[in-house]
C-alpha cells in the first residue's frame, strides 16, 4: 500500500464526535485494552475529561472544549464560568486557550447555541483540513526510503482525524517515502505505547515500540533520518513545547544527524509568549510515575517529579510544519512573517 490515493485508508478514527446535544469521547484512558465511549452531557464533564486524559492532544482538547462551551449554552449555565473552568483544565496546550478564545468572540458577538455549534464545527472541521495538508507538506521533506522516530501520540486520538506528526507519518508511508517507523514508549502515561501503537496497528502500518531510553541508540544505529512530533505550544521564536522526552529527543538527533521536524496547525502557535522560557509546564500528579496500569512499582515513601511537557529550543528544530506552510530553522522574523495576525 504505497500509493498517494490510499492515503483515506490511513485515516479511520474519530476520537471526538458531537451528538447534538452530547459530547462522546473515546476514553484514551483504557486504550487499547478496551475501547469505551464516555458520553459528556455537561460543559463540568467536559472539562473534567480534559484533566482526567480521557481526551488529549492539544487540538483535541481545544476541539473537546469548544463542544463544552455549546453543551453550557445548551444546558442554560453560566457560560463564563464554563469558558474560565476549561480554560484552567490544563496550562500548556495553547489550542485549549486559542479554541475558547474563538467561542468567546463568537458568544460576545450575541452568538446563540446554533451559531456556537456551528463555529465548534468549524473549529473541528478546520484541524481535520489543517492536518492533512501538513501531512502533504511534511512528507515532501522525507527522502524515499526513510526511517523515523515519533514521540507521544499526535494521530486522530490526539486531534480532529488524521494526526500531525503522524499525519506527517500516515502520509509519508502511503506516499512510501517512509520505511520504517519507531514510536517512543513515552513514559509515564505511555501514550505512544498505548495509543500511536495502537493507531498505527489499526491502520496497518508496520512500527516498532521502543523504550524511550533506546533513542539515541537508534539513532546512532542509522535507522532513522527523522525525528517528528507534534507541539503542544510554539512560541513567537520557535521554542517548542512538547511532550516531556521530546528536549532529549532534538539533543540527541542535532548529536547524530538525524534532522527534527515539528508538526502542529497554527492554533498551536501562540505569537503572545516571546519565548519557551515564558510557557507554563504542566506538572502532574507523582502518582503517574509511582504506579504503572493502576499498582504501585516504586517503595512506599518514595517520591517524584512529573513534569509531563518540555521546551525545545529553536535551534535544534529543522522544520516546524503547519498548514500555513514550512519553516526552516524557525527564527523570530520568519515567525512573524507567517503567523503575525
Ligand atoms: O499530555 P498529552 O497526552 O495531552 O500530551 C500530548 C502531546 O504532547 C502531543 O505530542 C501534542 O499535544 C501534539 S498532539 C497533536
Amino acid at each position: 500500500m504505497n500509493k498517494p490515493e490510499s492515503l483515506a485508508h490511513y485515516d479511520s478514527i474519530r476520537a471526538v464526535q458531537w451528538q447534538g446535544d452530547r459530547l462522546r469521547l473515546l476514553d484514551q484512558r483504557l486504550l487499547p485494552q478496551e475501547e469505551r465511549w464516555i458520553e459528556c452531557l455537561d460543559a463540568a464533564q467536559v472539562t473534567q475529561a480534559i484533566k482526567d486524559l480521557a481526551v488529549r492532544g492539544a487540538p483535541a482538547i481545544g476541539i473537546a472544549a469548544a463542544w463544552g462551551v455549546v453543551l453550557a449554552v445548551q444546558r442554560g449555565a453560566e457560560a463564563g464560568v464554563a469558558l474560565a473552568r476549561l480554560r484552567a483544565a490544563r496550562p500548556t496546550a495553547v489550542n485549549l486557550m486559542w479554541a475558547l478564545d474563538r467561542m468567546k468572540a463568537r458568544l460576545d458577538a450575541g452568538a446563540d447555541a446554533a451559531a456556537l455549534q456551528r463555529e465548534a464545527q468549524a473549529i473541528q472541521d478546520e484541524d481535520l483540513a489543517a492536518n492533512r495538508r501538513m501531512g502533504e507538506l511534511g512528507a515532501a521533506l522525507i527522502a524515499r526510503g526513510s526511517g523515523v522516530l515519533t514521540h507521544c501520540n499526535t494521530g486522530s486520538l490526539a486531534t480532529a482525524g488524521y494526526g500531525t506528526a503522524l499525519g506527517v507519518i500516515r502520509a509519508g508511508v502511503a506516499g512510501g517515502r517512509i520505511e520504517r517507523v519507531y514510536a517512543g514508549e513515552t513514559r509515564p502515561w505511555q501514550q505512544g505505547a498505548r495509543l500511536t501503537m495502537w493507531e498505527l496497528v489499526r491502520d496497518g502500518i508496520p512500527a516498532q515500540l521502543i523504550a524511550d531510553s533506546a533513542a539515541a541508540h537508534l539513532m546512532r544505529s542509522g535507522a532513522v533520518q527523522w525525528v517528528i512530533v507534534g507541539a503542544d505550544r510554539i512560541a513567537a521564536n520557535g521554542d517548542t513545547a512538547n511532550k516531556i522526552g521530546t528536549y532529549q529527543l532534538a539533543i540527541a538527533a542535532r548529536h547524530h544527524g538525524v534532522r527534527f521536524m515539528v508538526v502542529a496547525p497554527s492554533s498551536t502557535v501562540d505569537m503572545a509568549t516571546a519565548s519557551g522560557d515564558a510557557i507554563e509546564i504542566e506538572l502532574r500528579d507523582p502518582a503517574e510515575l509511582l504506579s504503572t496500569a493502576g499498582r504501585r512499582t516504586v517503595v512506599e515513601g518514595a517520591q517524584a517529579w512529573n513534569p509531563v511537557f518540555d521546551v525545545t529550543p529553536a535551534e535544534l528544530i529543522d522544520a516546524i510544519v503547519t498548514e500555513r506552510g514550512v519553516i526552516e530553522h524557525p527564527t523570530p522574523a520568519v515567525m512573524r512573517m507567517m503567523f503575525a495576525a
